[in-house]
């Protein structure tokens, strides 16, 4: 499973970019609006700091807005993913945009049929938001699995890339279902590492190494 980092924070990127585990990034307009800086300008630099695909949103929402948008921001990087919403016209973009050779991820999926629309169109990436559907007492998991099964069903190649993830859990259930790539928050990411007992178990051999005196290098 891949891992995409969501967010516009330059600086955590970077500091996980460093670690090697990184397989791309997802912003959104909400996520640039916080960064509080210019959004091509920010893309440009998370493309410098990543080779991975790196999701740039469209705001226009009619197709031929979306067109010109998506003409501008993919001459950003040539690791620009043009995110577009999950509408007809968005749908429609992301055919014409596939068919120029072009990458793109279709968002705000909250369902298997819109899942199925935006592969028929061609989408490198489906993004359905599991955290979102949580909120309102649906399941985004059960979401995830049933669009395993139909994309394994005709052998769709369009990937999974779970979105909205909000807790470490999330991410190894999409792992268990299967999900392509998972997009998760910095500090979310972060805590896949931790576990007690490592900490505790570090500490013991840290100190009975300590008595024993001895240096490795
Ligand atoms: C995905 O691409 C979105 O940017 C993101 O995962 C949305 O997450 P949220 O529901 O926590 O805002």
């Amino acid at each position: 499973m891949k891992f995409f980092v969501d967010t516009a924070d330059t600086a955590e990127i970077r500091d996980l970019e460093a670690t090697g585990l990184l397989d791309g990034v997802t912003t959104n307009p909400s996520l640039i609006a916080k960064s509080g800086r210019d959004f091509k300008e920010v893309i440009a630099e998370i493309c410098q700091i990543t080779k991975g695909d790196v999701s740039a949103e469209v705001a226009a929402t009619d197709f031929d807005g979306m067109m010109k948008e998506a003409a501008e921001l993919v001459k950003i990087a040539d690791n620009v993913v043009i995110k577009l919403p999950l509408t007809l016209d968005g749908l429609k973009a992301c055919k014409a945009l596939t068919s120029q050779g072009h990458k793109t991820n279709v968002t705000l999926c909250f369902s298997a049929n819109q899942a199925l629309l935006a592969a028929k169109a061609g989408a490198t990436y489906i993004s359905p938001f599991i955290g979102r559907l949580d909120d309102i007492n649906m399941d985004g998991m059960e979401l995830i699995a049933e669009i395993r099964t139909i994309y394994d069903n005709y052998d769709f190649k369009t990937e999974i890339l779970a979105a909205s993830i909000r807790t470490p859990n999330h991410v190894k259930e999409c792992a268990l279902v299967g999900a392509d790539v998972a997009t998760i928050p910095p500090s979310t990411l972060k805590a896949l590492v931790k576990h007690p007992l490592t900490d505790k178990g570090l500490e013991t051999f840290l100190a009975d190494w300590a008595k024993t005196g001895q240096k490795i290098v």
